[in-house]
């Protein structure tokens, strides 16, 4: 297990501290890392909402819900003890000046720690409340402010936002979170790459054919159908998460791994990606929703019919792309990207599927030579696999199969996987933003989404439809199937 370095004393106030996000997502992460000891006895955790609640309500609320998202044997009444002690509540309500005097109060004589603000509220929201604690006086040279995604809707919306976070934070007190990037086994793509030098000159055209990255979800939208509705795939999924681990495929190595290094050669990336536009959304992109189907024999109803009654909807569930790197190292290898909800399993990976043998001395018909893959698992079962071609042990006659060099975490290590969330506030607490999207990253990512939103709209390309629990539409196979490729059948 890696060092628990512990965090300087901190306060930490979450915006939308009864939320979803807060209460599923970071109180199981912060006390997950406080029962490893790394919270020393003065931090404070102060969930702020609009709601007026009584502190023994809210802790009601929590313990609820950590009995509930905790593994049964991670919860424990005496480490719930420890941890509900950190516990404060306060109403503020980011529009209504008047309500921040409680939370000015708990903070007062508190500059000399850490503070951080976890916006875990709708990004509308996200300029009130840094403008409330800069007109409050609750900025310090300590401070820390924590963005959720999505941070925009688009390039002009992502600007506003980040201008008005702008005039009352540094951008070195910024930490815009994509989760994806608190994951263990997107951070093993960096130990992968920059830790071995065997892939590196395999690492480029030349060598790898394709890369494809798939993230698939088997649930649907739920609760969160509304909210959904007005984003779809391409802005919830595509703009943040995908590209992000696009980016680390298929930057160069950065010189170090200070945070403006690593993030320097991520914009690189950003920068060199071939738009598309009005012209080439139809061959290079698809998108589709589902209809109803089966998953795991669960009958399950079509995307519109979890919309309010009535209600037509134009909103991407699945969306695939062909994209391209205009750089030496990519030119001419397709990185195809595919995520979708209501997809047969939660399954997210990365292959890179390497070149056929220049010359096969073993003949077609006769042999079914497969050209090596090296994929990363992202979840579940995280780990890598390289598959090669191996003779079938025998006497008599010459066989040749894919095998697979296959490395389990979880099996290697055997240790818990931290929650993405767990890194990533230990990193803000620490300070690091290595971890999080730069300003340039995020914007530049949403002008090349734009292009696509842009093209769809001008191009009237039309929206396929997939069946629950299918691999999504056939124009998805189709994608590759014009490039005499297929999707990696694993996935
Ligand atoms: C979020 C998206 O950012 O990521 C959700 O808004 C999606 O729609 C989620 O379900 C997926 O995250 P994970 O960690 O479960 O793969």
């Amino acid at each position: 297990m890696a060092k628990m370095l512990p965090a300087d004393t901190f306060d930490l106030v979450i915006f939308g501290g009864t939320g979803d996000l807060a209460m599923r997502k970071l109180l199981p992460a912060l006390y997950h890392r406080d029962r490893d000891g790394q919270f020393d006895a003065g931090s404070r955790i102060i969930a702020a909402s609009r709601r007026p609640l009584e502190r023994e309500a809210y802790l009601a609320a929590v313990r609820e819900s950590l009995s509930k998202n905790l593994a049964a044997d991670d919860f424990d009444e005496k480490q719930w003890n420890a941890f509900s002690d950190r516990l404060h509540y306060v109403t503020v309500d980011a529009n209504a000046p008047d309500t921040w005097g409680e939370l000015a109060a708990l903070l007062a004589d508190r500059e000399d720690r850490i503070r951080v603000a976890y916006l875990a509220t709708a990004p509308g929201l996200y300029g009130a409340f840094a403008a409330g604690l800069r007109e409050n006086g609750l900025i310090t040279a300590n401070s820390r402010i924590v963005l959720e995604k999505p941070v925009g809707r688009d390039y002009v919306t992502a600007r506003e936002i980040n201008d008005a976070i702008g005039q009352c934070f540094r951008e070195n007190q910024i930490y815009r979170i994509d989760h994806y990037l608190g994951k263990e086994t997107v951070q093993n793509l960096l130990a992968l790459r920059f830790g071995n030098s065997l892939f590196e000159p395999l690492w480029r055209r030349g060598a790898v054919d394709h890369v494809q990255i798939t993230v698939a979800e088997d649930l649907g939208v739920g609760g969160r159908v509304e909210f959904y509705d007005r984003i779809g795939a391409l802005r919830d999924m595509v703009q943040n998460h995908m590209l992000q681990l696009l980016c680390l495929v298929a930057m160069e190595s950065p010189s170090s791994l200070d945070h403006d290094a690593v993030r320097d050669e991520k914009m690189k990336v950003l920068r060199a990606l071939k738009p598309i536009g009005v012209d080439d959304v139809g061959s290079r992109s698809v998108r589709a929703q589902y209809s109803d189907g089966a998953i795991r024999g669960e009958t399950v109803p079509a995307y519109i019919d979890e919309l309010a009654d009535g209600d037509a909807s134009s909103t991407e569930t699945f969306v695939a792309l062909k994209v391209e790197i205009e750089n030496w190292r990519w030119s001419g290898v397709p990185f195809y990207l595919r995520t979708g909800k209501r997809l047969p399993a939660k399954h997210s990976e990365i292959v890179l599927q390497f070149q056929d043998v220049p010359h096969s001395i073993f003949p077609e018909q006769e042999y079914n030579v497969q050209p090596n893959r090296l994929t990363i698992r992202l979840q579940p079962d995280e780990g890598v696999k390289l598959s090669v071609m191996a003779k079938e042990p025998g006497p008599g006659g010459f066989d040749l199969r894919s095998v697979s060099l296959d490395l389990s975490f979880e099996e290697t290590f055997g240790v818990r996987y931290p929650d993405a969330y767990e890194r990533l506030l230990m990193e803000v607490l620490r300070g690091n933003p290595a971890l999080f999207m730069r300003r340039d990253e995020i914007e530049a990512a949403w002008s090349w989404i734009d292009g696509i939103i842009a093209g769809w709209a001008g191009s009237r390309q039309k929206m396929d439809s997939y069946v629950a629990g299918s691999w999504g539409p056939s124009a998805s196979s189709m994608l590759l199937d014009r490039d005499g490729r297929s999707w990696h059948p694993e996935a």
